[in-house]
């Protein structure tokens, strides 16, 4: 399965809902997860991603290891979105700040 990792936390562009075959993304407040029960790995998610946040199970950067499971639990709780919307206003403010987990709403 393909997994959402930190730098989605408060950029949330949802450029890559758009391209997914399956439906397998799931919106939170600022955060956006993949359902692996639903990934087909089919690849296509990854380079739409403007802040780069889209990573294989297995190449996950190190430290963000915990997204996998997160990513499973949240898709259980979270609706299923499919259509692009603007990101968060602030959302280049926040591209590529390290370590926004602290900052995840549920
Ligand atoms: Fe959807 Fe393909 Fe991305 Fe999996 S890899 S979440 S099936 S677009
Ligand atoms: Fe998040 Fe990137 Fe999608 S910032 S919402 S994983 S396009």
């Amino acid at each position: 399965t393909f997994v959402v990792t930190d730098n989605c936390i408060k950029c949330k562009y949802t450029d890559c809902v758009e391209v997914c075959p399956v439906d397998a993304f799931h919106e939170g407040p600022n955060f956006l997860t993949i359902d692996p029960d639903e990934c087909i790995d089919c690849t296509l998610c990854e380079p739409e991603c403007p802040a780069n946040a889209i990573y294989p199970e297995d190449d996950v950067p190190a430290g963000q290891e915990g997204f996998v499971a997160l990513n499973a639990e949240l898709a259980k709780d979270w609706p299923v979105i499919t259509e692009r919307k603007d990101a968060p206003a602030d959302a280049k403010d926040w591209d590529g700040k390290p370590d926004k987990l602290g900052l995840l709403e549920r």
